[in-house]
């Protein structure tokens, strides 16, 4: 279940999903988002690997550390670049931090969006978030509005807002997500993109 054969094609097409976590909390709840939905793809999507890319080493956005006329960066951001660039999707574990997204995921979109090179451009994504009473729907809209400029295409459904406050509990204290309910929906989250990114991925054929 869940491998998809491109049209035309005998193999299944694994896609590469770069899944950024816009917490640098340690027992992060959406940290703990994508560490389930690397355990679902193993189990269950053979064709979504996702690569969990840590944005917590990346400095502050900020052109005077860009040099090469704009298209050379720090190594840290570099290698942040490298991998939002050989990814097929994207999974954003959004908090919502004040009604919009946290400052250290506004960060990490702005580094990969410099330089002559688009590394989010034209590429799948869905977001997943974990907060309080709107469960972080909020701050995904300002991910959404963020994304247009960008030129990432969002799914639209299922939409996927966890209120991590409320009862039963959803995590455990280090941040893995515990619930079955939740565990079934964020599949189907990862399904939806995995469909939506082959579309894109074969849009020319
Ligand atoms: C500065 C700050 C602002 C916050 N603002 C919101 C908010 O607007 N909406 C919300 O649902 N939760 C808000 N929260 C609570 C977060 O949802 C909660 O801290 C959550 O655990 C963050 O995700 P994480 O566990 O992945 O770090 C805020 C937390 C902080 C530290």
């Amino acid at each position: 279940m869940g491998t998809v054969v491109a049209p035309g094609s005998a193999k299944p097409t694994v896609l590469r999903v770069a899944a950024i976590s816009g917490s640098l909390r340690k027992n992060s709840w959406n940290h703990g988002l994508i560490r389930a939905a690397q355990e679902l793809c193993e189990e269950f999507i053979p064709g979504l690997q996702i690569d969990h890319v840590d944005i917590s080493n990346l400095p502050n956005a900020n052109p005077d550390l860009e040099t090469d006329g704009g298209d050379s960066f720090p190594p840290e951001v570099e290698a942040f670049r490298a991998r939002v660039l050989a990814a097929d999707c994207f999974l954003f574990a959004s908090p919502e931090y004040n009604y919009s997204v946290t400052g250290s995921m506004k960060n990490a979109l702005d580094w990969a969006s410099r330089g002559s090179v688009k590394c989010w451009a034209d590429k799948a994504a869905a977001i997943v978030c974990a907060g309080a009473d709107f469960g972080g729907g909020r701050g995904s809209l300002h991910l959404r509005q963020i994304g247009i400029y960008l030129d990432i295409h969002f799914i639209n459904k299922p939409e996927f807002h966890v209120r991590a406050f409320d009862d039963p509990p959803k995590f455990d204290a280090e941040g893995n997500l515990t619930d079955a309910k939740t565990r079934e929906r964020l599949k189907r989250v990862l399904l939806s993109l995995q469909a939506f990114a082959l579309r894109l991925h074969h849009k020319d054929e």
